[in-house]
């Protein structure tokens, strides 16, 4: 089981259209894919069209400690569940801040051992607080969706500086970053992207269109993959000879190279 924990401390980058894509792109190929909202505006069951729920409070919340299949729903779709969270996650917080004795930062992890999914997709909120440290101690790669501006560089060291700092307690390491609201018509798009690539190198994938069908597909409480197939979010932007290049799909093709080896 691989753990994915889509994550960047600042807010609107693309994290959770990025998280419910990817985890409906890797079901759809056939892998028993967990999604997990940790984040209080509980934005996930929304994108799939279900209603709200504390999923992850009943999770880890002390003294309640529920088993993961326990608060585990059914999302409709074929190998993807998912667990909600919605405004009382914020209590949660104080809770488990509360907690002295074991190591806290474990709860996530803990609470995910032995789980029968071949992958699982953390949606984190854009803020550095307890459930962001569990989410970074559970997962072992870290997928930074960022816009293409000039605070993305700084954006994405800031994300490396937190990892770091956490680097005694949790062996997560970064597996990508990726370009969101990518817009070719524009020189800034461009040149933030080529400032991206030289800072961080490989570790930058090929960039996500912007594309109105994310919004659109979020209000239907669709996936890209049920609203539009062929939207430029889904399948990227065409460059000169007519390659396609980007998109979700190429960012699954990617994570599903690491799911094979
Ligand atoms: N590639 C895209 N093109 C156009 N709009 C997009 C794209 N990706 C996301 N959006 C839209 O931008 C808004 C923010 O996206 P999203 O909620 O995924 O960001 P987030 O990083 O999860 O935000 P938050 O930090 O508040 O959790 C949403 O309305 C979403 O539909
Ligand atoms: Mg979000």
């Amino acid at each position: 089981m691989i753990t994915l924990a889509v994550v960047n401390q600042k807010g609107g980058v693309g994290k959770t259209v990025t998280s419910v894509n990817l985890a409906h792109g890797l079901a759809l190929r056939g892998y028993r894919t967990l999604l997990i909202d940790l984040d209080p505006q509980g934005n996930v069951a929304d994108c799939l069209g279900l209603p709200a729920g504390n999923d992850i409070y009943q999770l880890l919340f002390p003294g309640i400690y529920a088993p993961l299949g326990s608060v585990t729903q059914s999302t409709g779709r074929e190998n993807l569940d998912l667990v909600r969270s919605d405004k009382t996650s914020v209590n949660l917080k104080v809770a488990i801040g509360s907690i002295a004795d074991r190591p806290r930062e474990y709860l996530l992890d803990d609470a995910l051992d032995g789980a029968h999914y071949d992958v699982v997709v953390l949606d984190c909120a854009p803020s550095v607080d307890i459930l962001h440290t569990l989410a970074l101690v559970a997962a072992h790669y870290i997928l930074i969706p960022t816009r293409l501006d000039q605070l993305a560089v700084k954006g994405v060291r800031e994300m490396l500086t937190t990892l770091k700092s956490l680097s005694r307690i949790t062996t997560c390491e970064l597996g990508a970053i990726l370009p969101t609201f990518y817009d070719r018509t524009t020189k800034e798009s461009y040149l933030q992207l080529k400032h991206l690539v030289e800072a961080f190198r490989e570790f930058v994938w090929p960039p996500i269109p912007r594309d109105v069908v994310c919004r659109e597909s979020t209000r239907f409480g669709q996936t890209l993959w049920e609203y539009s197939p062929r939207t430029r979010a889904l399948v990227g932007y065409e460059d000169r000879s007519g390659r396609l290049i980007g998109g979700y799909q190429q960012v699954v093709d990617r994570v599903e190279e690491v799911l094979i080896k």
